[in-house]
């Protein structure tokens, strides 16, 4: 086997770096191909495996290779307190447009149209994951593969299919725009099959959009308030799409 330096130059321009234990946790939890795999500190790595994530002990036991802090160091923009990184293999667009596209479908999509926060991008991958939605589709020019949003969603892009797509190519499925002039969520039953969108943090629904859109729907808010943070508002829709039936197990 080559050291893991070369192993890591090797991926490092084509692959997605998962900084820190927790991150590489969920990519092997959700099947994610781990090329290379490094620690300052192999047996608190596998320690905290053991305290925490029992499941991924021995599969982390195979990869983790530990490397001196200075060579981790160069390796990562910056340091990340439980000393690990991996890189792991980004799924193929086709893969994740044959999941986007099949159906019938058993949990939403999440579309967020012409996003441009990255810290907001990351936090909405996080909860498609723990709600098991099918996916997170992104349009316009943010990148939802970039480091940042990959930090953001703390390694779980590998849990959902997460792409970039024009509005015209969004997946089938009853359109549900989130918009605070809509009609109250509070009133209607989210189906499995339903493309939940949600608009940009600057200026809310695109104009394209909305024109696709089947339903606009609004979550409560007092009469003073503008709106809510984009992230926050995935969360609030996602759960009321499980309190009324679509539940994760
Ligand atoms: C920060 S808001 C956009 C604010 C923007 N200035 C605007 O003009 O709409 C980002 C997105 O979150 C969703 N959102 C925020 N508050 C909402 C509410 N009360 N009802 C429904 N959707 C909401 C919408 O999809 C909105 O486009």
């Amino acid at each position: 086997m080559t050291d893991p330096l070369t192993r890591w130059r090797a991926h490092a321009d084509d692959a997605v770096l998962l900084d820190g234990f927790h991150a590489l946790k969920h990519a092997l939890r959700f099947g994610a191909e781990i090329p290379v795999a490094v620690t300052t500190d192999r047996a608190a790595a596998l320690a905290l495996a053991e305290e925490l994530a029992g499941d991924v002990r021995d599969a982390l036991d195979a990869l983790l290779t530990q490397v001196s802090a200075e060579t981790y160091a160069s390796l990562v923009p910056r340091p990340h307190p439980t000393g690990v990184a991996a890189l792991a293999v980004r799924p193929s667009r086709e893969a994740n447009l044959r999941t986007l596209a099949r159906t019938p479908r058993s949990a939403p999509v999440v579309v967020l149209d012409n996003p441009r926060n990255l810290g907001n991008a990351g936090a909405v991958i996080r909860l498609a994951a723990g709600f098991g939605a099918t996916g997170v589709v992104t349009t316009g020019t943010l990148d939802p593969w970039h480091p940042t949003v990959v930090r953001g969603g703390a390694g779980l892009h590998f849990a959902t299919a997460v792409e970039r797509l024009g509005v015209d190519e969004l997946p089938a499925g009853p359109l549900f725009a989130l918009d605070p002039e809509g009609e109250d969520i509070r009133g209607t039953k989210l189906p499995d099959a339903a493309v939940l969108a949600f608009g940009s943090e600057r200026s809310g629904l695109s104009a394209e959009l909305r024109a696709r859109a089947d339903h606009l729907l609004a979550l409560p808010m007092r009469p003073q308030v503008s709106s809510y943070n984009l992230a926050t508002s995935v969360a609030m829709t996602l759960y009321h799409w499980s309190a009324t039936g679509g539940a994760p197990s």
